[in-house]
């Protein structure tokens, strides 16, 4: 497999008053070149830990993660960063938010607002771009966050449940939209969530996790063909992986007892 993200062994832990918590434990993964794929798992199983090592922003303690087959050493710009909660500069409008990572790149300011515009535009933002944060609802700043990472344009997308504090209606627009410009794109994404559905709908392959310590419990495959439709979401197959992925989560095997 031509492997954008690779995984290898990777073991975190963290020092505790009474010897060590081990947050992952030897955690091997593959993510293919232009793959979609969804971590879940039980809050506390390492997702985010996982997920900030690809993004160059937490080390591990023993094992190795690559990009392009090359260790990760830090932050890149061929890696754009979403977490769950938006982080914009309160004082720029949603064009300068979304500009500013363009800056870093040091881009000819007519390609940066080219740049901008679109992105903000594949949001649904291009009536709020003069707008201030403060003057915005929690949706539409997720949004410009979103609009942030796609503007730099970046080979690999690493999402950390960006939707999880939108309204069901904008979070199933934005995935639509995200699936729209990752096949477009060509990205490789890496997408963390607590919605059972909102996996199946956006991977290839859905990983679930498990805690204490954190590993990958199971993973699966989600064959249906892309792009996902609403009627999907209805259909039989959508269903049975659902409920495949739903009880790989909720009737996960202590450590001790995992075959
Ligand atoms: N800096 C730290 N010091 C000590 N323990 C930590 C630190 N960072 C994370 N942990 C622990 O590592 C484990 C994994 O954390 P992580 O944030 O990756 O979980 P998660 O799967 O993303 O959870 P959630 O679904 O709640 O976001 C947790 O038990 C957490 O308490
Ligand atoms: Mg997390």
């Amino acid at each position: 497999m031509n492997a954008k993200i690779s995984f290898r062994d990777v073991v975190k832990t963290y020092p505790m008053k009474d010897g060590t918590f081990t947050a992952l434990d030897h955690v091997s993964l593959d993510i293919a070149d232009r793959e979609f794929v969804t971590v879940v798992g039980p809050s506390g199983c390492g997702k985010s830990t996982l997920m900030s090592m690809a993004a160059g922003l937490v080390e591990a303690s023993a094992g190795e993660t690559l990009v392009d087959g090359k260790p990760v050493t830090g932050p890149g710009p061929d890696r754009g960063v979403i977490f769950q909660q938006y982080a914009l500069f309160p004082w720029l409008t949603v064009r300068k938010n979304v500009e500013f990572g363009l800056k870093l790149m040091e881009l000819p300011a007519e390609e940066r607002r080219r740049r901008a515009e679109r992105a903000i535009e594949l949001v649904g933002l291009s009536d709020f771009a003069d707008a201030l944060p403060k003057t915005l609802s929690g949706g539409m700043k997720q949004r410009c966050a979103i609009a942030r990472a796609y503007a730099v344009n970046p080979q690999v997308l690493l999402m950390d449940e960006p939707f999880g504090a939108l309204d069901a209606l904008t979070r199933v627009q934005l995935q639509d939209q995200l699936l729209d410009t990752w096949s477009q794109d060509q990205r490789t994404v890496m997408f963390i969530t607590h919605d059972v559905d909102e996996a199946v709908y956006l991977a290839s392959r859905v990983i679930v996790m498990a805690a204490r310590p954190g590993r990958i419990q199971r993973i699966i495959d989600v064959d249906l063909p892309y792009p996902r439709t609403e009627e999907m979401r209805l259909s039989p197959e959508f269903g049975r992986i659902r409920n495949e992925v739903w009880h790989a989560v909720y009737h996960q095997a202590p450590a001790s007892s995992a075959a």
